[in-house]
This record gives C-alpha cells, sequence and structure tokens, in this order.
C-alpha cells in the first residue's frame, strides 16, 4: 500500500464503496425563514452560487464514480436542497420524513413520492423526524439524534420498521441541531470485522450520550470546535474519499493521518441556510432504483 509508508499506527488501508445517493438542486435556495440559529432571513442569498457550488460537489460525487440521483425541487421549498432531511433509506425500504416546522412540511411527501416512484417500499412516518438528518447508519448499528429535530419516539419506530439496534444520541448545542452536523461516519459499510470510524464535536451531546459515543467508538477521530463551527463534520465518505468542507482543514489532516483521502468543497452559500456537504446527499444505501413510474 503506497500509503502506509507515512501513515499513524491508525491508518489501516481503506476501501472506496460505490455508493447510490439521492440530491436536489438548489435552483429556489434562499433564506426566507429562521429555523436555525445559521439563518438569516435578512441577509442577501445568491441562488446562482449556490448552485454553482452544488453543482461541483454534485459533479465530485460523479467523478468518484458514485451514482447520483436528482429529485426535481419545487418552488417554495427553498430547503428542499437538504435531501439529507428527505427521509432514511435502507434495505429497499425508505422511512419518510415529518419535519417539525411547518415551513418544510411538505418535502415530506415530495421525497415519499420520489422513493415510491423508483420502486422503494415507502414507510410512512408516525413520528416527527428529518431523516438522514438525524439518523446515520454506523455499522450495523443506526445513530439517531433527538433534542432538536427528530422525536425520540422516532427512534422507536425506526429500530421497529429497521429491526436494527438505534442508539439515541441527544444533541445539546443549537447551531449543532441534526446530528449530521456534529458527526460524521467515515465507513459507510462496515469492515470485516464490523468495526465502523466516526468523527464527532464531543460539545454537541450531553453526558449520557457522549458516554456512550466514547464506549461504542473508542477510535473516534475528535473534531476541532473550529472546523464543527463552518459545518466541517457534516461531510460525506465512500470509505476511504472523504467530502469536506475546504475550510475544516484540521479535520482534513486527521482524516489523513488515519489513511482517508479528504476532498474539500465549497458550500459557503449552502452554509447561509445552515447546510453542508451531507446535507445536500441522502444515501440510498445501495438501493436498485427503477425507472421512475
Ligand atoms: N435550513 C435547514 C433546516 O434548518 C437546513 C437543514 C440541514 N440539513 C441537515 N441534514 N443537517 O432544516
Amino acid at each position: 500500500m503506497s500509503n502506509t509508508a507515512t501513515a499513524a499506527p491508525h491508518a489501516a488501508a481503506h476501501t472506496a464503496t460505490k455508493r447510490t445517493i439521492l440530491m436536489c438542486r438548489p435552483s429556489h435556495f434562499t433564506v426566507s425563514y429562521r429555523i436555525n440559529p445559521w439563518m438569516h432571513p435578512d441577509a442577501p442569498t445568491d441562488t446562482a452560487r449556490a448552485l454553482a457550488q452544488w453543482q461541483r460537489l454534485h459533479d465530485v460525487y460523479e467523478d468518484l464514480g458514485f451514482e447520483v440521483s436528482v429529485i426535481d425541487d419545487r418552488a417554495g421549498l427553498p430547503d428542499m436542497v437538504y435531501a439529507a432531511n428527505g427521509g432514511f433509506v435502507l434495505d429497499g425500504i425508505a422511512y419518510g420524513a415529518k419535519f417539525q416546522h411547518p415551513e418544510r412540511r411538505p418535502e415530506a411527501a415530495a421525497y415519499m413520492d420520489w422513493f415510491a416512484a423508483h420502486g422503494l417500499t415507502v414507510a410512512e412516518p408516525h413520528e416527527v423526524n428529518e431523516g438522514e438528518g438525524d439518523f446515520l447508519l454506523a455499522g450495523d448499528v443506526i445513530l439517531a439524534g433527538s433534542g432538536f429535530r427528530s422525536a425520540q419516539a422516532s427512534h422507536a419506530e425506526l429500530a421497529r420498521l429497521f429491526g436494527r439496534e438505534v442508539l439515541t444520541l441527544t444533541l445539546i448545542d443549537p447551531r449543532f441541531y441534526h446530528l449530521d452536523t456534529a458527526l460524521a461516519v467515515l465507513d459507510p459499510e462496515p469492515g470485516p470485522d464490523g468495526d465502523c470510524t466516526i468523527a464527532y464535536l464531543e460539545s454537541a451531546f450531553d453526558a449520557p450520550s457522549l458516554a456512550t459515543l466514547r464506549e461504542r467508538f473508542p477510535d473516534a477521530i475528535i473534531a476541532s470546535e473550529a472546523d464543527a463551527a463552518i459545518l466541517g463534520l457534516n461531510s460525506y465518505s465512500d470509505g476511504r474519499n472523504v467530502v469536506i468542507a475546504e475550510r475544516a482543514t484540521r479535520f482534513a489532516g486527521q482524516l489523513r493521518e488515519r489513511g482517508y483521502d479528504p476532498i474539500g468543497v465549497d458550500l459557503s452559500e449552502l452554509l447561509l441556510g445552515g447546510g453542508g456537504v451531507k446535507c445536500c446527499t441522502l444515501d440510498l444505501h445501495g438501493a436498485h432504483l427503477e425507472a421512475a413510474r
């Protein structure tokens, strides 16, 4: 392996896996309401710039060999670009989102219609949940965030639906209101011994959640406040290549030390809505998609 000579002891050879993802073009992106501390409706946004930055992310994914689908965006739904919130898809089942804030509620049906039209089995949610923004598959376990958006009751619904262990993690800092703003999964497919590396910001979690994370993921990368404060953790990995905010330079170094290849992108415009790389990316976990019906 070419990179093992310089790599730190933790570093192993990482294998990239082909990802199947869903994205949504930000043609109608703006900040017209405030549902997280990042959003300032009085400050200007530049939709053309958002589109150009998003296109670059999309092209990076295609260059990595991902299968990228794009859902039609809808006028009047400026946050629809954050596709991670559109649901949680695993084993061909799409657990629909049920948004907490009325401004985003119509997005749920748009995404569920897309899932159904592409051959996924849609499970209508009973509990408030914001999809992969709060639910991240880490090995065999689903890490589930709560505290600001997804209700804890949705974690039980998720466990019943997918028959997997669900670990509840409570977020306490309003800047990190979705789990994917405070925690990143670096190995989307578990390694041979079932291990999975994650990265997270300690101060984003309450004490019991932090104890759980330390116990279950003793080798995790601990991110810096500076990187997290520009949503650097809001990143997406194929197991070797990790697409991150280019300003998250410390995180990039930590990733390199562990044998990952960070790829920096600039999504500064989408940060105005409180989202980054991962928010724009919904992992379909290898779903076999049918042509739209
Ligand atoms: N403005 C959106 C909201 O507050 C941003 C969503 C970001 N998505 C994410 N997966 N963290 O709901």
